[in-house]
């Protein structure tokens, strides 16, 4: 069993707990499964994840233009799209003590020994590890202690609900009950508009930021002097009735999201879907994603949409298993055709230089705010060792974020709290902030423990002002990765930080 897995996740979510990353919401009442809240440094982090995202596809782009639009929409926009029918879920039930599953996800397994069948359950995993803990969670403790002493040496099958040899039964992962047959959930929050709760009245969270883009289309069109091929970004958040909110933050109920609809020419739809496949591969790469752990995954023809004409995973090495960060698709015509009908509006773009009269094709990259922040916390976590005051090394927990999310870029210390040195660091700090960077300042405890703290928020560059400062007005500048230290001019710290984060 992928122990050393385990491992690095729990270890993970208790540095996101304890150095005030990721809580999970309203945790004081015991939590809500599928929401999750962002301390003081996850939401630097999920900022600068954002900011990045925006600088990068917004702001240094002549051909995107931005937008926010409402949670709530006309009900209607949802029926156009298709999700008021197709957003489902396939949910099976256990007769006995009521779980609920996605059928989907749900996985017979037998482990043999021999001719022996010592537990067939139906169980909920992403994997064969993981399907072999929930048999072992879900076992007698007769069974559990066979499967415990024989588990390495038993045979393990692992069969889809829809795949069942006559032999295994379809089983609650939970209590080994029966299961219903699959049936439809759709995974739309809904709620209640003004005063009347009924369904005169009821409005959907929305599910995707992407209807709010299509929906504003040709307002933007109508008010911004842009031209196809362009295209519309937005993020914000989107709520998903997930039956089974897992790994974290990765499958939440309540997520954000980072969109772009780029309108295109149809002719030239297969060039920018190709175009946009590349660009936002590479853009999790140049924000630290190493490429080994990275993958560009083309959907096979059977995988697609019915009306995509090319769909990629951008997909991360998560230590839970290889999973979805971003999904590039061609969506062809439909979505805009289908608000066309519905609506009533023209939505046909003219060009001037062809005298052509079309409805866009749509490339659309959509990628999750929270997966991407979870990536780059499962990428940044390190563990190595660093010298202590005295000179030996010591085992430290260090987060090496790009020096563009982490969320403070430098910390500055006196070295003990007399002789001027805390006003001298006082300085630096503030003329850091003045100067528009994210700065801490820590004056508490040995200094070794100061840096300690800094290498388990990921903050690049920890200043020292020491006794030395007093003479020439140097300060140490400690690199959080080399752990190299240099002594640089004390009024220069804040041109030394910026230009080694970029
Ligand atoms: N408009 C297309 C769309 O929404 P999607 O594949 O359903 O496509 C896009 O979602 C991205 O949103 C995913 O790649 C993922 O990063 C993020 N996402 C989707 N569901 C999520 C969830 N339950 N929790 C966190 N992120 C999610």
């Amino acid at each position: 069993m992928a122990e050393n897995v385990n491992d690095l996740m729990e270890k993970l979510v208790s540095l996101c707990k304890r150095r005030g990353f990721i809580f999970q919401s309203s945790e004081i009442y015991g939590g809500i499964g599928g929401f999750w809240d962002y301390g003081p440094l996850g939401v630097e982090l999920k900022r600068n994840v954002k900011n990045a995202w925006w600088k990068d596809t917004v702001l240094k782009r002549d051909d995107i233009v931005g937008l926010d639009c409402s949670i709530i929409m006309n009900p209607k926009v949802w029926e156009a799209s298709g999700h008021v029918v197709n957003f489902n879920d396939p949910l099976v039930d256990c007769r006995k003590c009521k779980a609920r599953y996605r059928a989907d996800k749900v996985f017979s397994v037998s482990a043999r020994d021999g001719d022996n069948v010592l537990f067939a359950g139906g169980v909920e995993a992403d994997d064969e590890s993981g399907a072999q803990a929930a048999v072992l969670a879900g076992a007698n403790s007769k069974t559990r202690r066979r499967l415990e002493q024989h588990g390495e040496a038993l045979a393990w099958e692992m069969h889809r609900l829809d795949q069942l040899p006559g032999d295994v039964a379809a089983m609650c992962p939970n209590c080994g009950g029966e299961l219903t047959e699959p049936r439809k959930f759709n995974m739309m929050f809904k709620t209640f508009v003004g005063a009347m709760e009924d369904s005169s009245a009821q409005a959907y969270l929305r599910p995707e930021t992407a209807q709010g883009i299509f929906a504003n289309y040709r307002n933007v069109l109508d008010t911004s002097r842009i031209k196809v091929p362009f295209g519309i970004a937005q993020i914000g958040k989107s709520f998903r009735n997930e039956i089974n909110p897992r790994n974290y933050t990765f499958r939440s109920r309540e997520f954000e999201q980072m969109e772009i609809e780029f309108f295109c020419a149809p002719a030239e739809a297969d060039d920018w879907y190709k175009y946009w496949r590349d660009a936002r591969y590479n853009w999790y790469v140049t924000h630290g994603l190493q490429s080994d752990k990275l993958c560009l995954r083309d959907h096979d023809p059977a995988e697609l949409a019915h009306y995509a004409a090319g769909c990629a995973d951008v997909e991360y090495a998560f230590p839970f298993g290889v999973a979805e960060l971003e999904g590039i698709a061609n969506r062809t015509d439909f979505d805009l055709k289908a608000h066309q009908t519905a609506s009533g509006k023209d939505l046909t773009y003219f060009d001037d230089e062809t005298k052509e009269r079309y409805v866009p094709y749509v490339i659309e990259p959509s990628g999750g705010v929270d997966r991407a922040t979870l990536a780059f916390l499962c990428e940044a976590y390190c563990e190595d060792e660093a010298p202590d005051e005295k000179g030996n090394m010591q085992q430290r927990v260090v987060m090496k974020f790009h020096p563009r999310l982490a969320p403070v870029k430098v910390a500055v210390f006196p070295l003990v709290k007399k002789e001027g040195m805390p006003e001298i660091a006082t300085k630096i700090h503030q003329d850091a902030r003045k100067a528009g960077l994210a700065s801490f300042y820590d004056e508490k405890g040995a200094v070794g423990r100061r840096y300690r703290r800094q290498d388990e928020a990921g903050t690049p560059f920890c200043v020292t002002v020491d006794g030395q400062t007093l003479e020439d007005q140097t300060v140490t500048v400690r690199d959080r990765d080399s752990l190299a230290q240099e002594r640089i001019a004390a009024d220069k710290v804040v041109q030394y930080v910026k230009e080694r984060i970029g």
